[in-house]
């Protein structure tokens, strides 16, 4: 709908509004589900719009795709059946022995397909300390590097990337910067501004927010020919996401803001507990100021730091998985960026393979009250023996 004054809307408002969605036949403000399979050509014989078959998107899919891409200041967005299915996209549409530069800890899915893709020789893989932008620049072979990935904050640790100098490391070498910032949504943290040349989001999380639908997004500054790659993998493997749920994630991504900055409220007021708590060893969030990356967290978040944190629990592995098996309210569930918040000892998800320290509890804050979460880890710590004396 015309915005006659021609003011420029926050993306509060335009996301409330779905981008100021109105059907102009009937006046409908909430967007359609069009879950057509097929499209049938004009009387010329043409196709009406380019459309031709569901797989290569439909326009529900469509109308989340131009809100992601307004939120993130992008030039084009795409959106996948899953996170992984977007990043594995990005991979896919790699050369043939393509030289790649990746954090050593990072999502354990995507560390799992770029293991994979160099055992089969398929790539080429180099890893770096994340967030360690000297070991992440040691690595990279000028003119050689196709592909710098970050996850900024980095999961389940929540090391914080400086995207910008990882942006100009990536870049004078002749490769792209691929960002993972699924842990900070782009009302937080807009990677591209920062330089970054594809923005990835697992809009499982807090995109949709409702722990109802697996999604991922690519968004871009700059489109081309290894854009149209990506999207005819996406075509040919059949992983655009389906009409539903992108109905879903345009209804989820209504209230993103209200939602992400009472996450961010609570996971404060929770760090904020934790910190120096008898059954703690360590709290690790961007936004304590204790943190490492603090300052760069602040600056790439305009402080809204987001529900993630992990906690390192006194005691024994037993101990932490104890604490997460006693939680009453905190679901013992993986996943994050949900309405409700959840707890999960990270190395039974993710496997002994993976480096993450057995103690450390992952915990997705999300909008309850922040009294009873509190109450809630604390009773668990107690019970599971992490407080000792
Ligand atoms: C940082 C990060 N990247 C990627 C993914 C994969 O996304 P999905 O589960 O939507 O496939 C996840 C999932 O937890 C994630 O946390």
């Amino acid at each position: 709908m015309p915005n006659r004054s021609n003011r420029a809307l926050s993306p509060a408002t335009k996301l409330a509004q779905a981008l100021r969605y109105l059907e102009a036949e009937t006046g409908a403000i909430v967007p359609p589900i069009q879950p057509t399979a097929t499209y049938a050509r004009d009387g010329e014989y043409n196709e009406r719009k380019s459309y031709i078959y569901r797989r290569d998107s439909n326009q529900t899919t469509e109308h989340a795709e131009a809100i992601i891409a307004d939120l993130e200041g992008a030039k084009d967005a795409l959106l996948f059946a899953s996170g992984m299915s977007a990043c594995t996209a990005v991979i896919e549409h790699l050369p043939a022995h393509a030289h790649v530069v990746v954090p050593e800890v990072m999502y354990h899915g995507v560390l799992d397909q770029f293991t994979t893709f160099a055992a089969k020789d398929r790539l080429e893989v180099s890893y770096y300390a994340p967030a360690d932008l000297d070991d992440m620049a040691s690595k990279l072979r000028k003119g050689e590097t196709a592909l710098v990935w970050t996850e900024s904050p980095n999961n389940p640790n929540w090391d914080v990337t400086d995207i910008a100098a990882a942006a100009e490391i990536a870049h004078a070498a002749g490769a792209k910067l691929f960002t993972d910032c699924t842990g900070t949504p782009p009302c937080a943290t807009r990677a591209l501004d920062f330089g970054a040349d594809i923005s990835f989001h697992s809009a499982t999380k807090y995109l949709n927010g409702h722990s109802d639908v697996t999604a991922g997004v690519l968004s871009v500054r700059d489109t081309g020919a290894y854009w149209d790659q990506i999207a005819h993998v996406r075509k040919m493997q059949g992983t655009v996401l389906n009409t539903f749920d992108a109905y879903l994630l345009v209804r989820g991504m209504r209230t993103l803001v209200l939602r992400y900055e009472r996450a961010t409220e609570n996971a404060l007021a929770v760090a904020h507990h934790l910190e120096g708590h008898p059954g703690v060893e360590a709290v690790m969030y961007p936004g304590l100021p204790s943190h490492p990356g603090h300052e760069i967290a602040k600056r790439q978040t305009g402080g809204a730091y987001g529900g993630m944190l992990s906690i390192i629990v006194k005691g024994s592995e037993q101990t932490a998985i104890d604490v997460a098996r006693f939680c009453e309210v905190f679901y013992p569930a993986t996943s994050l960026g949900g309405v409700e918040s959840l707890i999960e000892h990270r190395k039974t998800v993710s496997g002994d393979g993976f480096p993450v320290h057995p103690c450390l509890l992952r915990l997705s804050i999300g909008i309850e009250d922040a009294g009873d979460l509190i109450a809630d880890l604390d009773q668990a710590l107690e019970r599971a023996g992490a407080v000792v004396g």
